[in-house]
């Protein structure tokens, strides 16, 4: 059997964790012959509820875990790690202001992103799942310089299979009949879930989605906008927000990366913008159409853009020019460095220190 790999999943109390550890655990995502050590990486005051985590993943009895290591310490979490998925962030509280937010999330992945540079394998794939995701990614990679900026993605592929799902419901197939949806830009309300290269296969029957669906106005109305506002409504709904479906989506993009793309599929995930052919600004972490072999990602280029889909892409890649902006700012101002004796991280904001 293989040596263990040993993946860390940060915000291992929370509840995306909560459904995302025991598949990990039980080979849905690197292998049924892959041994696994698991890391579980939370804040101090959370460690009793890691305790709890750990109790749990003993008693599920899973053959591949050979090790579950609870830590609130980055040094720790981030040792020779082979894969990374960052899911805890500072969530917004009450009367918290948008750059308050963005600043402690800068904050939290510079550190986090500086740990993985100190601590992790050069070869190590992060996947960023906390928000603001793009731009979480965009300052952790920034803050790793020695690991190569393509191991570094964002999750949008949770809006990828809500978008197939809708397809699918629609056209009456199950969703693995539908493939090549495209998740353009931003994972929020200005995201473009774009139908115009996506195909449905009807009684088997490869279809273009416009031909399959039959129905042009749902598909540029209420399709988008159920699939943009998505997250809300199961906020509104379940009063938490999705997290079943967040780690199930988790599971598919490492899943790919590890292991590739189907021959003539492709999926999205939020990466560096360098080199596109879409003419998005470079520097940005954009969700875009990938395949993946061999672990290495690869832009799907030059498909044809209309109108319709070039603003979408626009308005979604504007909003992410602002707030890469506001943070790169922040990220200039602030200060952090591991101060390993007392396993804590401190940062520092034009000279305030503050403990997150
Ligand atoms: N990209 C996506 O598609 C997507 C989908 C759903 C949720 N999310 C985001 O995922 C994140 C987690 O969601 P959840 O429902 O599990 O939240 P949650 O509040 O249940 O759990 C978050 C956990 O992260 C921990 N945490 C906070 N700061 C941390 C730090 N610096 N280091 C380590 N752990 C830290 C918290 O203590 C908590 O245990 C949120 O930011 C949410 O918005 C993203
Ligand atoms: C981008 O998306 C994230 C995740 O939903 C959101 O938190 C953030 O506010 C969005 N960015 C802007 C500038 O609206
Ligand atoms: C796969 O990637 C590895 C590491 O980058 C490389 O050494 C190897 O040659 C690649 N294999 C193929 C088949 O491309
Ligand atoms: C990660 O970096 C390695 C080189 O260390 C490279 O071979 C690999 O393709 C990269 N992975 C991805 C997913 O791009």
């Amino acid at each position: 059997m293989a040596e263990p790999i040993r993946v860390v999943v940060t915000g291992a109390a929370g509840q995306i964790a909560y459904s995302l550890l025991y598949s990990i655990a039980k080979g849905d995502v690197f292998g049924k012959d892959q041994p696994i050590i698991l890391v579980l990486l939370d804040i101090p005051p959370m460690l009793p509820v890691l305790d709890g985590v750990v109790m749990e993943l003993q008693d599920c009895a899973l053959p591949l875990l050979r090790e579950v290591i609870p830590t609130d310490k980055v040094e720790v979490g981030f040792k020779d790690i082979d894969a990374a998925i960052l899911v805890g962030s500072m969530p917004r509280k009450e009367g918290m202001e948008r750059k308050d937010l963005l600043k402690a999330n800068v904050a939290i992945f510079k550190t986090q992103g500086a740990a993985l540079d100190k601590y992790a394998k050069k070869t190590v794939k992060v996947l960023v799942v906390g928000n603001p995701a793009n731009t979480n990614c965009l300052i952790a990679s920034k803050s790793a310089p020695s690991i190569p900026k393509e191991n570094f993605s964002c999750l949008t592929r949770l809006d990828h299979n809500r978008a197939s799902s809708q397809v699918a419901m629609r056209c009456g197939v199950s969703s693995d009949k539908v493939k090549n949806v495209i998740i353009w830009g931003n994972h929020s309300s200005t995201q473009y879930p774009d139908v115009h290269h996506a195909k449905v296969n009807v009684h088997g029957t490869e279809t273009p989605a416009y031909d399959a669906v039959k129905d042009e106005t749902w598909l540029r109305g209420d399709f988008i906008s159920t699939v943009q506002l998505r997250g809300a409504a199961v906020i509104k709904a379940r009063k938490l927000s999705s997290a079943m479906s967040a780690a199930k989506a988790i599971c598919d993009h490492m899943r790919d990366i590890w292991f590739g793309t189907k021959e003539g599929e492709f999926i999205s995930m939020g990466v560096y913008a360098t080199g596109n052919s879409y003419g998005i600004p470079e520097d940005l972490i954009y969700s875009f159409p990938v395949e993946i072999k061999n672990k290495t990602w690869k832009m799907v280029d030059g498909l044809p853009i209309n109108d319709f889909s070039r603003a979408k892409m626009d308005a979604t890649a504007a909003e992410l020019v602002e707030e890469r902006d506001t943070a790169l700012d922040f990220l200039s101002h602030i200060f952090c460095h591991l101060v390993e004796d007392e396993g804590k991280c401190i940062y520092g904001y034009t000279q305030k220190v503050v403990q997150l």
